[in-house]
């Protein structure tokens, strides 16, 4: 507990400090589930529309090259890496550098417009949660060939394990499905997922995983295409859009702490980013943004890719610093770098 007091104040006034031990990450490896918050690359090998591995992606990115991630640079889950000492990041899992040793610090399964739900993930194309659990399991036993089944145990066993998903099912399904609308309210709709959210870590858990943080939804009513597509005209945050993220987080924090009481050895924290999102969309100058309505980066249409940058077309901003969106869903990597700061706080008991 003091521990935890004084990492606390300590982050508080320095996120720059690196959390490791002598040269060692705190934690052996970082192993990722979910959506395009923390999709490393794995949707470039995908038939999809999702994918990011076209400039302006990855502009202010290591050697300015886009990889896949859907961000002008670092996600947050990236700058989380960095805090705990990893020198490199773990390979999304279907690029040819998910092989031999650079399987030992982990992987990233995660799959931009997947979700809780798999049926959404099926609309886009992209690997449903189901399917980053088996590609987990592929892992397991290929990192037991690299690293011999004791020490493979112990990685999977210390590893971090980290989830983000839901955002796509609302945005990119429910709010925009018919089908899905008539027949769930946005809280039904939020049950089920989340039960989905308890199957999943219940699975994880049998596979060994014994730290998982999962990410709150963020408010979802505060992206800008959302305000775009459900805003009727206005600039400001949709409260409906919003209400429902807080709702499902609720279900999300008393799920975590039934899971708690189920399974014995499990650490779990939720992150919530709704707070720190939702602070940096209504009070952008308080955090030195001056942009939160729109995204840096110049959006398609309607019709075909609102949540994306498209590469053809103009009016991409010259400094996404001061932009809380770098398109019209995702944080700039300025914003996730406030994003990541407030996870490591959040989080620093599982890694201690
Ligand atoms: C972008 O703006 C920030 C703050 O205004 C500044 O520190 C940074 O150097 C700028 N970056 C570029 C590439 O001009």
């Amino acid at each position: 507990m003091v521990l935890t007091v004084f990492f606390f104040f300590f982050f508080f006034f320095s996120s720059s400090l690196l959390l490791s031990v002598h040269g060692q990450p705190l934690v052996p490896a970082i192993i990722t589930f979910g959506d395009s918050a923390v999709d490393v690359g794995n949707n470039d090998y995908l038939h999809t529309i999702f994918k990011a591995d076209f400039p302006p992606y990855g502009r202010d990115f290591t050697n300015h090259e886009p990889t896949g991630r859907f961000c002008n640079g670092k996600l947050a889950t990236d700058i989380t890496a960095d805090t705990l000492g990893f020198t490199s990041y773990p390979p999304a899992y279907l690029s040819p550098q998910a092989s031999g040793k650079k399987l030992l610090i982990g992987a990233n399964f995660a799959s931009a417009a997947s979700g809780y739900y798999d049926k959404t993930a099926f609309l886009y194309h992209a690997i449903p949660l189901s399917q980053q659990l088996e590609y987990f399991k592929e892992y397991q036993s290929k990192l037991a060939q690299v690293a011999g089944s004791k020490k493979a145990s112990s990685i999977i066993s210390d590893a971090l394990y980290l989830l983000s998903a839901g955002s796509s099912d609302f945005v990119q399904n429910y709010y925009i499905n018919p089908y899905l609308y008539k027949l769930y309210s946005p809280d039904d709709f939020s049950s089920f997922l989340v039960s989905i959210f308890s199957s999943f870590v219940k699975d994880l858990y049998g596979l060994g995983a014994r730290k998982i943080g999962v990410t709150s939804l963020p408010p979802l009513g505060c992206l800008p295409a959302a305000i775009t597509l459900f805003g009727y005209g206005s600039n400001e945050c949709v409260s409906r859009l919003n209400s429902d993220a807080r709702e499902f987080n609720k279900k999300l924090n008393a799920a975590t702490n039934s899971l708690i009481k189920q399974l014995p050895k499990l650490k779990i924290a939720v992150f919530d980013i709704y707070q720190p999102l939702y602070d940096l969309a209504i009070k952008p100058s308080d955090h030195g943004f001056f942009e939160s309505r729109k995204g840096c980066c110049g959006t398609g249409t309607v019709e075909t890719t609102i949540f994306l940058c498209n590469p053809k077309s103009v009016g991409t901003c010259s400094n996404a610093t001061g932009y809380v969106f770098w398109d019209s869903v995702h944080p700039s990597e300025s914003a996730n770098q406030v994003i990541a700061d407030s996870l490591i706080i959040q989080g620093i008991d599982l890694v201690t």
